[in-house]
């Protein structure tokens, strides 16, 4: 079972995060994928949202979308609800945990999920049901959209672990500190089975930087 963090370690982390600004590009790109896809967004979910920041990415690119902000932590809605503040009227919340997200009320007819930085704490089988879940939620053609970390292979994995150090130094080693992982995350080729199971099949790749990846996964139109 993943493990839900701890109130602590959700401040912590945010206080931490070195990779906010470096992954402002791959989430705007997924907005963009998207609008070139459907022209527009009518309601999203944003899966382990923390500070919202995916979240209010996808509100700024689709300004008629409704947005719903999840997450396990109530400290990270207080923030959240700080951070969108000027989006109040757009924006739903629910708190509940992401190994559940069946059991979490949750609209169904939605166009994209997003999430980032949360599904490497998964086993492949709990990846397995967890991509399950979301596809449940969406509409035909809509977007399970991806923006996490994956396990490379011992070859790759620990060298652009280490290169990646060397251009985030300082807040990256707190960071790890912070934010313990008790087994490798799942790799890309996991990612793919495991969304394939779930009947998603049209999927790409759209940014990557070290072992950070935008996965972009599209459910059938019919
Ligand atoms: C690394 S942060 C990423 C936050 C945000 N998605 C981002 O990229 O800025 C991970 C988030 O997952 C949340 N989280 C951890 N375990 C969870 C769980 N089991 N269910 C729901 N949220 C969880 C934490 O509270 C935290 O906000």
């Amino acid at each position: 079972m993943a493990r839900k963090w701890s109130e602590d370690e959700a401040a912590h982390w945010l206080n931490a995060d070195s990779q906010r600004e470096m992954l402002d590009l791959p989430r705007k790109i997924a907005a963009s994928i998207v609008s070139a896809d459907k022209g527009r967004v009518s309601k999203f979910i944003d899966i382990a949202s923390g500070p919202g920041t995916f979240l209010k990415v996808f509100l700024d690119y689709f300004p008629d979308s409704f947005g719903i902000w999840h997450d396990a932590s109530e400290s990270m809605r207080n923030v959240a609800q700080k951070e969108l503040a000027d989006y109040s009227n757009r924006v739903s919340w629910i708190v509940g945990d992401m190994s559940g997200v069946a059991s979490l009320d949750i609209p169904s007819d939605l166009d994209a999920v997003l999430t980032s930085r949360a599904t490497h704490h998964f086993s492949a089988e709990e990846l397995t049901v967890f991509y399950s879940d979301v596809a449940r939620l969406l509409r035909p053609g809509g977007w399970i959209i991806n923006l996490d970390h994956a396990y490379l292979g011992s070859n790759w994995d620990p060298v652009l672990r280490s290169a990646r150090k060397q251009l985030f130094p300082g807040r990256q080693a707190k960071s790890e500190a912070d934010h313990q992982h008790t087994r490798s995350a799942p790799g890309l080729s996991e990612h793919l089975a495991s969304l394939a199971s779930s009947g998603v099949k049209e999927v790409t790749t759209a940014w990557q930087t070290y072992y950070t990846f935008l996965i972009m996964a599209k459910k059938p139109n019919k």
